[in-house]
């Protein structure tokens, strides 16, 4: 049996491998010139390709209202003043999730308190019934990794509690949940269109929503002028304030959304290929005794894996988790990786100390414990999954030889060292 590369052997991969995102079309980056060529830099209102993207995202989720963004977070905080959260709301948010999830809540001076999560990383509604008091006044829930949530348990928990609802989406593009895509259950939904994700605009977001209400109210927030002037209401009571907004710009750069535009009819087919290979990385690494992959699809949830998450029981694994990354690291696999950026939001400053630009808190975000946040954070790992979308089935094809290498390497290593402890 070869030495690990971590114990000072030979690293089975000759470079250093981490799966591709986003793909170079041609046809997109044709899109981008094509848009830079027109000089059409900035979009003032839904027109252009901006309307393009708005009116396929909405087709795509048989909603009404897109909204395109700057980022995700200003989607989320764009769907969190549109469904009228304010000063000293609170607001149900998982402490498992980023921390950009709910954070733009305390510009509006409404508060996020913390919930526990399932421990497949999904939001709890029986952690969450326990928190509920007489500000309550929404959650937001991420389908974590793109794994969706029970779509049936939180929307019955909502209407029970007469809640509005907020999808963060950000890592769940085109996942369903009953068939039905993330995104369509609430009052509004959030994309994050990082360089990342699943539909990548290098920096940029989409809201949408089924409530012309709410729809007005987000464009308000970040659309100022010709488009608030010319998409709200003329009747509805904040109208006036369309020429000016709120102080805030939140307009998508048309390059970004231009090379974004033509994934969108793409997306179902990735999310598509990806629950394949998710099958089979998930193989893979469970011939590593005590590793539980956590967010492979259901029967009713079938996961956008944005990235597939694993346990490591360190009981059964000697070094756990930071053993087994570091080992296959080492081997030359960099895409394996600890979700740091996904630290649990109660052990962040700024949830442990709330602080608002437009308002004081007299409660504190952090009102339980979260075990299974804890549990998450300390023993799971990610790592992508390919969709092989056409043209770049060779690509993928090399990412997963290279994870088939590395995790057999190391599978191997563990077993043999069982084997030897026994004897
Ligand atoms: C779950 C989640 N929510 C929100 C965001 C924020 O999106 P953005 O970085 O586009 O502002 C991200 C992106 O990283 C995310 O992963």
């Amino acid at each position: 049996m070869s030495k690990l590369a971590i114990d000072g052997g030979q690293p089975i991969l000759d470079r250093a491998i981490a799966y591709p995102w986003p793909k170079q079309r041609p046809e997109w980056s044709e899109r981008v010139l094509r848009q830079l060529k027109s000089g059409q830099l900035s979009i003032y209102d839904r027109s252009g390709v901006v309307a393009e993207f708005e009116d396929a995202w909405s087709m795509a989720h048989d909603v009404p209202f897109s909204l395109v963004t700057n980022s995700g977070t200003a989607a989320l905080h764009s769907a969190f003043y549109g469904v009228g959260l304010g000063p000293r709301d609170e607001v149900l948010c998982p402490s498992y999730t980023f921390f950009a999830t709910s954070a733009s809540l305390f510009q509006l001076g409404a508060l996020p308190v913390l919930v526990d999560s399932k421990p497949d990383g999904s939001f709890d509604v029986e952690a969450a019934a326990q928190l509920i008091t007489d500000r309550t006044k929404a959650i937001v829930i991420t389908h974590m990794w793109g794994l969706p949530c029970d779509m049936d348990a939180i929307v019955a928990f909502t209407q029970r509690h007469g809640l509005a609802l907020i999808e963060d989406c950000s890592h769940a593009h085109g996942a369903t949940y009953g068939g039905r895509p993330v995104g369509t259950f609430g009052d509004a939904a959030a994309w994050s269109m990082q360089t990342q994700k699943l539909v990548a605009a290098g920096e940029g977001g989409v809201m949408c929503t089924s409530s012309r209400e709410v729809y007005d109210r987000a464009q308000l927030l970040g659309h100022f002028n010709k488009r608030a002037m010319k998409e709200m209401d003329p009747e509805g009571e904040l109208y006036p304030y369309s020429v000016t907004g709120h102080g805030l710009k939140y307009r998508a750069h048309p390059l970004a959304i231009a090379f974004a535009v033509g994934q969108v009819a793409e997306l179902a087919s990735w999310v598509k290929g990806k629950q394949g290979f998710a099958g089979e990385i998930a193989e893979l690494f469970t011939r590593i005794e005590g590793i539980i992959p956590l967010t492979l699809s259901t029967g009713d949830r079938i996961s956008a894996h944005y990235a597939l998450l694993f346990e490591a029981d360190p009981d059964v694994i000697p070094g756990g988790r930071d053993w087994l990354v570091a080992a296959c690291n080492a081997e030359g696999l960099d895409d394996l990786d600890i979700p740091k950026a996904t630290s649990p939001l109660h052990t962040l400053h700024l949830f442990q100390n709330p602080i608002s630009p437009v308002t004081t808190y007299d409660r504190p975000c952090i009102r339980a414990r979260f075990p299974v946040a804890d549990r998450l954070a300390a023993r799971t790992f990610k790592i992508s999954v390919p969709c092989a979308p056409a043209g770049y089935e060779e690509e993928d094809e090399q990412y997963l030889t290279a994870v088939r290498a590395v995790v057999e390497k190391v599978a191997n290593h563990l077993s043999g060292s069982a084997m030897r402890g026994q004897g």
